[in-house]
């Protein structure tokens, strides 16, 4: 075979797996970022900025709940039994929330929501998304960087008042981890069927 052919052969190929790759998740674009961006992004999301305690499920165990590894950051798991809400939350002097046991569904007056999987993976993660479209989403609190409001507990309110550099540097890491296929549950409105 003509080793010119072949050449471009493999730089086709490249190519096209370069493609398919960028195409089922976002993790690529971490190469926009500097190591110590994505550190510094680790340190924010893995400590105080605790987006762990509700979007990894977590496993009781005897000494309490361990995160399950497995679904570092992927949010709500897809099959996710949302449990019976107890009547009268949300009333005046009553419950105002209540969790499910991994950690991630949260029943209240605003319905049933569920976390979102951080993952870069791009068909159920943040795979798609932009770097602003993340800062948008964190500073106005909007769905998908511009759509319905973000519900609680999610806490955009103080997510959102980071500095640019430090929202860049969480995003920076989220394009950084593995993503993980997982469909997050649609949310439920107030007295809506829960599955
Ligand atoms: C107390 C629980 C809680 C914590 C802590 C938390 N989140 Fe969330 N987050 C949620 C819930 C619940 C949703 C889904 C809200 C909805 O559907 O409106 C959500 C949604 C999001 C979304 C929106 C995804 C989308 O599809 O639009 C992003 C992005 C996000 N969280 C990032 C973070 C980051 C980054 C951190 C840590 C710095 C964090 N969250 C900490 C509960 C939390």
């Amino acid at each position: 075979m003509d080793r010119r052919f072949l050449i471009a052969m493999l730089v086709v190929s490249a190519a096209v797996f370069g493609f398919a790759f960028s195409h089922f998740s976002g993790r690529g674009k971490a190469r926009h970022y500097t190591e110590a961006q994505i550190q510094r992004g680790a340190y924010l999301v893995n400590t105080i900025g605790g987006c762990n305690d509700c979007h990894t499920p977590k496993e009781m165990t005897a000494h309490g709940p361990v995160l399950n590894k497995k679904m570092f950051l992927a949010g709500a798991p897809s099959d996710e039994k949302v449990p019976a809400i107890p009547k009268g939350l949300g009333k005046k002097g009553g419950w105002a929330l209540f969790g499910t046991m991994d950690g991630t569904t949260f029943a209240g007056p605003w319905g049933v929501s569920f976390a979102a999987n951080l993952t870069p993976d791009t068909a159920t993660g943040i795979g798609a998304w932009t770097e602003s479209m993340f800062i948008k989403s964190m500073r106005e609190g909007k769905y998908w960087g511009s759509g319905r409001s973000l519900l609680p507990p999610m806490p955009w309110e103080e997510i959102g008042k980071l500095s640019t550099n430090d929202l860049r540097d969480i995003f920076a890491y989220l394009m950084s981890i593995k993503p993980i296929h997982n469909s997050v549950p649609d949310l439920i409105p107030p007295g809506g069927s829960h599955r």
